[in-house]
């Protein structure tokens, strides 16, 4: 026996979010599929998490085109424009399907899916279900996923893709005692999520740790601009323990708007024209200068103020908001919220086609982990209809996908059980670790970055020496293993950061003298894999 237990399915999907559990929806109709998560289905990832809603198409005086030129202009002209082509184009179609399995979005009184305006959005397109979207989708998928012969593994950590040669032929994973476990499978989906708790601010929850970057990095996948990272104009920052809770677009959505300390509207400096709904690279550059300049609140962030719509408004679009400031001792029906930037998403990932087949055969990615959708910054509203738009095209390409032969060598198990023993040996207590690495992240790569400090980050991120991190027990090795992916990722971001040697969309460099503008960047994406690292320059561009 190579290892406590062996599984082989035709398709292994990691993760189970809302793209994880879409694709297993989907690749469940052509062989047997497992779905492994390192969390309680529906429950853990950042789905269920999501707040304010999902755009689609639905109405005749909006267009996939608008939508499309929205989502381009918005990520800074560094998306793949087939991959946003196809969110567009099937976001209204994904969106049916969750209707038809019974998810309830929100009615206007004519009977139609209610839909609210985002930033850098032409047209109001953002669907919901209040202000608890992510959850409604959540459940709705969760449901259909149980009318499914989809086999769960529940709180199982993968650690490692397995591979033969090339090609991956499934994952390598400890069970909730920490045993070792292999899964053997034809196609594998990466749908892990994103990673920006290796910030030490974030809206993520505590299952948004990088892993799928890590691992896909480690099986010798290419992952293109890691360092777009999106930090969210508005987290909670009190009480402290809350500091990054989301505290959802639609809030400026609903007519909420931004004040200074001095009580100024301060997006009429930034952004005159699209105000509190210009997009988020903006609104978050503009909140954390206020704050830089010393025009923020005593608590260290700006007002966002809700009193001047009508409380009926509040309770019914924003309940959770509601409440969950109510819990923190403010009623926003009366009293303006704090709030500061946080980190919430990662537009970079491993690169991916139409299909989304990785540079690995055998491994297929969607969702957060994947790159290229929303180049350099992400409209709100996207990331739902990412999720349900390729992980159903990730679970058909999968489930698809060819019987492959799989030969396990044991010197990848023996590798692995190398690294655990390490961790049962090891000295440095984990969370100490996390910790710096967080701090550093937020001091070093945060959303005003320059050389000195990514190259300081990154060579602190180093010498963090995750390999030396301590599991007290088996049950413990999981926790490791993720903590070096947490590393690994920062490393990445950090890496990214540096190769991009200009501003664009949410990375900013503030050590660069800049003379074009986005639409005109000679650079392309940033790429990063076991084989090569550099930037890419665009032709005619330079
Ligand atoms: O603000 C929000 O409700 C988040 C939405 C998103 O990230 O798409």
């Amino acid at each position: 026996m190579l290892a406590d237990e062996v599984c082989d399915c035709h398709v292994l999907v990691i993760g189970s979010g809302g793209a994880g559990v879409r694709a297993a929806i989907e690749a469940s109709q052509f062989g047997k599929t497992v779905l492994i998560s390192k969390t309680i289905v529906g429950k853990g990832g950042c789905t269920t998490m999501a707040e304010g809603g999902y755009n689609a198409v639905l109405r005749e005086l909006d267009s996939c085109g608008g939508h499309y030129e929205d989502t381009l202009k918005g990520g800074a002209y560094l998306n793949d424009p087939e991959l946003v082509d196809i969110l567009t184009k099937e976001a209204p179609l994904r969106m049916g399907d969750l209707v038809k399995w019974g998810a309830v979005f929100d009615f206007t009184d004519a009977d139609e899916v209610a839909q609210r305006p985002f930033g850098g959005q032409r047209f109001p397109r953002t669907c919901y279900a209040g202000d608890r979207t992510g959850h409604e989708m959540m459940m709705t998928l969760v449901d259909r996923l149980a009318a499914t012969d989809v086999e769960t593994l529940q709180e199982y950590t993968v650690i490692d893709l397995l591979k033969d040669g090339d090609a991956v032929i499934g994952a390598m994973a400890l069970d909730e005692k920490g045993r070792l476990v292999l899964l053997k499978a034809d196609s594998t989906i990466l749908a892990t999520g994103g990673g920006t708790k290796v910030y030490d601010i974030s809206t993520n929850s505590s299952s948004g740790t990088g892993d799928g970057y890590a691992m896909g990095y480690r099986a010798g996948a290419e992952l293109i601009d890691m360092e777009m990272v999106q930090f969210h104009p508005t987290g909670a920052i009190q009480p402290y323990d809350a500091r990054g809770r989301l505290v959802t677009e639609a809030v400026r959505g609903e007519g909420g708007v931004l004040k200074n300390v001095n009580g100024e509207r301060f997006m009429k400096t930034y952004d005159p024209a699209r105000m509190e709904l210009s997009t988020r690279d903006v609104v978050a550059r503009a909140i954390a200068t206020e704050i830089l300049k010393g025009r923020g609140t005593p608590n260290g962030g700006v007002y966002l103020d809700v009193t001047h719509l009508p409380r009926e408004q509040i309770e019914s679009r924003l309940p959770v908001m509601l409440e969950q400031f109510k819990k923190f001792g403010v009623d926003i029906r009366t009293t303006p919220m704090e709030v500061a930037p946080t980190a919430h998403h990662i537009m970079g990932g491993l690169r991916i086609t139409s299909e989304c087949r990785t540079t690995l055969p055998g491994l297929f990615a969607c969702g957060e982990v994947s790159g290229s959708v929303h180049g350099a910054n992400r409209l709100g509203g996207n990331a739902l209809a990412e999720t349900q738009v390729f992980g159903k095209r990730a679970g058909e390409s999968a489930g698809k996908a060819a019987p492959r032969k799989k030969i396990v060598d044991q010197q990848q198990v023996d590798a692995q059980q190398d690294r655990l023993n390490r961790f049962l040996a090891g000295t440095i207590n984990p969370s100490q670790v996390r910790k710096k690495l967080q701090l550093a992240m937020w001091e070093g790569a945060g959303i005003f970055r320059n050389a000195g400090d990514l190259e300081k980050t990154l060579a602190l991120v180093k010498q963090l020496a995750p390999s030396r991190i301590r599991a007290a027990s088996p049950r413990n090795l999981a926790e490791c293993c993720i903590l070096e992916n947490m590393c690994l990722t920062a490393s990445l971001i950090c890496r990214a950061a540096l190769l991009r040697t200009e501003s664009r969309g949410a990375h900013v460099r503030t050590d660069i003298v800049q003379t074009h503008d986005a639409e005109h960047s000679p650079f392309g994406h940033t790429f990063l894999s076991r084989a090569r690292e550099g930037i890419e320059i665009r032709e005619g561009k330079q």
